[in-house]
């Protein structure tokens, strides 16, 4: 979206002359490196250039007026912006008043209201990340608006607290710090046991990233996802007591076959695989693709589904169809869910001529199968979040 339409949805939305600041946040899609995040792994996600728009300014009350195009029907939802809480009545707007919350959590001063537009054209639901595209837009807007200069990483990890601690959702710090830090044509090489980070040029000459949307609705929280989390935080106790090891990361493949028979219980020795190999896949990959190795990455890609699909069961029907079908098409390197899973979208690398035919294939084996239709989007790769 332009500066000057932003401005004007603004404008006509909320009145008045003073003249708000303009925002926009990515959202992501990731490469490789799946569910290990939260087990101090390394992960390989790139920002995109969908994302949400944000129009924010200050009130002289203390009133929170925030306005989604996305949920027209809701109007402008009203409620104050002070002793906030998770409100499920409020809807989306529970995620930027997390922001507002964990800003003064850490003794960052929001002294009074503001009124927020919103617009976004990342699919809801999707995995792609809608909800850390609108906490992360949150965090920059509340730094401009309130002059707080707060760094992007410093957002990045707020935003991660918020999902955590006021929207109930235990998430890593993916999602977050690639939509703060991302950089155009570039996926983040990061480490999430110490945030160290690089970036890694994507040159994908004649081929394309190719999103594909289940459409499956779902919801996060009330997914596996927080249950996942604590079985490998289970496996972990259990291996720590042989293992001096502060994540599962820090296994090797070997490790984890010396130390598997502590884990007793076949769904913790699943998870640990997966946790284990799935690290192991991202440093191959990432190697693969500075060789310019595409076909070796699209491989990696496939394993990791697999492993995603069988060891730690986070895949289901739907991206199991369309992921399945995009291996069998001629001009595809490699296809995988990404995200959280159960549901959301999968990435596939496919040669630019076969681009069509794959998704009509695709398209069409799905619908077949699940009985309504997928989504699909040719990837583009942009910057993170920044003031317009
Ligand atoms: C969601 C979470 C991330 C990460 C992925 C799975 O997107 O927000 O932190 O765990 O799932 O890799």
């Amino acid at each position: 979206m332009t500066k000057e339409k932003l401005r004007d949805a603004f404008f006509e939305v909320f009145g008045g002359t003073e003249e708000p600041v303009l925002v926009f946040s990515p959202g992501r899609v990731n490469l490789i490196g799946e569910h290990i995040d939260y087990n101090g792994g390394r992960v390989f996600p790139c920002a995109l250039t969908m994302g949400t728009w944000f129009a924010g300014r200050k009130r002289e009350d203390k009133l929170l007026r925030i306005y989604s195009e996305n949920f027209k029907d809701l109007g402008i939802v009203e409620r104050s912006s002070e002793a906030l809480s998770c409100d499920p009545d409020k809807g989306f707007t529970n995620y930027p008043a997390g922001l507002i919350w964990t800003f003064r959590k850490n003794g960052l001063k929001i002294p009074c209201g503001m009124d927020v537009y919103l617009s976004g054209n990342i699919p809801y639901a999707s995995g792609l990340s809608s909800s850390a595209s609108v906490e992360v837009g949150m965090g920059l807007l509340l730094s401009e608006l309130f002059g707080l200069e707060v760094l992007p990483e410093d957002i990045a990890l707020f935003s991660q607290y918020s999902e955590n601690n006021f929207n109930g959702l235990n998430c890593g710090i993916m999602d977050q710090f690639v939509i703060a830090m991302g950089k155009k044509d570039c996926a983040v090489y990061l480490d999430t046991a110490s945030l160290a980070y690089e970036y890694a040029p994507v040159k994908l000459e004649g081929v394309k990233l190719v999103i594909g949307c289940t459409n499956k609705k779902r919801g996060l929280t009330d997914s596996k996802y927080n249950e996942r989390r604590a079985e490998c935080e289970e496996a972990l106790s259990l291996l720590q007591k042989a293992a001096d090891i502060q994540s599962l990361c820090e296994l090797s493949l070997t490790d984890y076959e010396d130390l598997a028979f502590l884990l007793e219980k076949e769904n913790l020795k699943k998870r640990v695989r997966h946790v284990v190999s799935e690290n192991e896949r991202v440093r191959k990959a990432v190697e693969a693709l500075r060789q310019g190795d595409l076909e070796l990455f699209g491989k990696l890609m496939n394993e990791s589904h697999v492993s995603l699909r069988d060891d730690y069961e986070v895949t289901g029907i739907e991206l199991d169809t369309l992921t399945e079908k995009a291996w069998k098409v001629e001009g595809c390197l490699g296809a995988r869910m990404t995200g959280a899973g159960f549901g959301g979208c999968n990435v596939a690398l496919v040669k630019d001529e076969a681009v069509e035919d794959f998704i009509r294939a695709v398209g069409d084996a799905y619908k077949e199968k699940i009985g309504y239709e997928a989504g699909f989007y040719t990837a583009e790769i942009g910057d993170g979040v920044h003031v317009m």
